[in-house]
């Protein structure tokens, strides 16, 4: 079996104020392999986001370790894409220049930055929005640039935090079958919050649940379902018994 490119070890979180102090997280530990899908399942308020941020090296934990190809992560990688539940373009850039500015930040001319940019575009099914701002793009739209700007560095690892939450239940299952898409295309290691189980089956190749705060990995489930998937999976006997599984250990 691969070595885990990525491993939580008893990543634990504190959050201390002068008169207060919550524990977020408790020994929350798991591998991902290379190439995976995982998804997090949990209660809200359990600590995934907060999960997620340490595994980006966004947040450094109080206790426990995350290790990356099995070295303590230190900070923040260009190694690690991350989207959150908003967006968070900048309101006054257009969709094509918020894509090209981390790389214009890292010194790449403009041209190559652009092109790059637009690349990435065509990638999420934006080709003809480069020049539209973030205001005149749909919530679907905008995560969709959320989604291209964690990519434009070709990391080996993706977080997503929620990252359909905010959206209608429509676009959001539109969205899961277009990442569903792009993932089946490259697929890089994914480790992604959800709060719906449909779209944990449908894109994982192993779903983590998470005990309420403070949060622990408390089982993992393979899913089994063959792949490439498609919507009509979402109706077979399998898929109904992974979703009915899950919905009893979170219970
Ligand atoms: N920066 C922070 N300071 C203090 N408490 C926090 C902070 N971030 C999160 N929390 C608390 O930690 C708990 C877990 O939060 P979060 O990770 O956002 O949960 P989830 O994403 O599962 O809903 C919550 O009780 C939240 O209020
Ligand atoms: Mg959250």
């Amino acid at each position: 079996m691969d070595k885990p490119i990525l491993v939580a070890r008893k990543v634990q979180m504190m959050f201390n104020s002068p008169d207060s102090s919550l524990e977020a997280l408790a020994e929350a530990s798991f591998e991902v392999r290379p190439n995976e899908f995982v998804c997090i399942l949990g209660p809200s308020g359990c600590g995934k986001s907060t999960l997620l941020r340490i595994l980006g090296g966004l947040v450094r934990p109080t206790g426990g370790a995350v290790l990356l190809d099995g070295e303590p992560l230190q900070g923040p990688q260009a190694r690690i894409g991350f989207v959150a539940q908003h967006a968070n373009l900048m309101p006054w850039r257009t969709a094509l220049q918020n894509l090209a500015l981390p790389l214009e930040l890292q010194g790449t001319p403009r041209a190559v930055s652009e092109g790059k940019a637009q690349e990435m575009l065509d990638l999420v099914g934006l080709t003809g929005f480069a020049n539209a701002l973030p205001r005149e793009l749909s919530g679907g739209m905008r995560q969709r640039v959320a989604l291209a700007r964690a990519l434009i560095y070709d990391p080996d690892i993706l977080l997503l935090d929620e990252p359909f939450g905010a959206l209608d239940a429509l676009t959001r299952e539109r969205m899961s079958y277009e990442l569903l898409r792009l993932w089946e295309m490259d697929r890089k290691t994914v480790v992604m919050v959800t709060h719906d189980i449909q779209e944990a089956v449908l894109l994982g190749d192993r779903v983590l649940t998470m005990s309420p705060r403070p949060g622990r990995i408390e089982c993992a489930l393979e899913i089994d379902l063959p792949r490439p998937r498609r919507q009509e999976d979402l109706y077979t006997a399998r898929f109904i018994q992974l979703v009915h599984q899950l919905r009893d250990t979170l219970r």
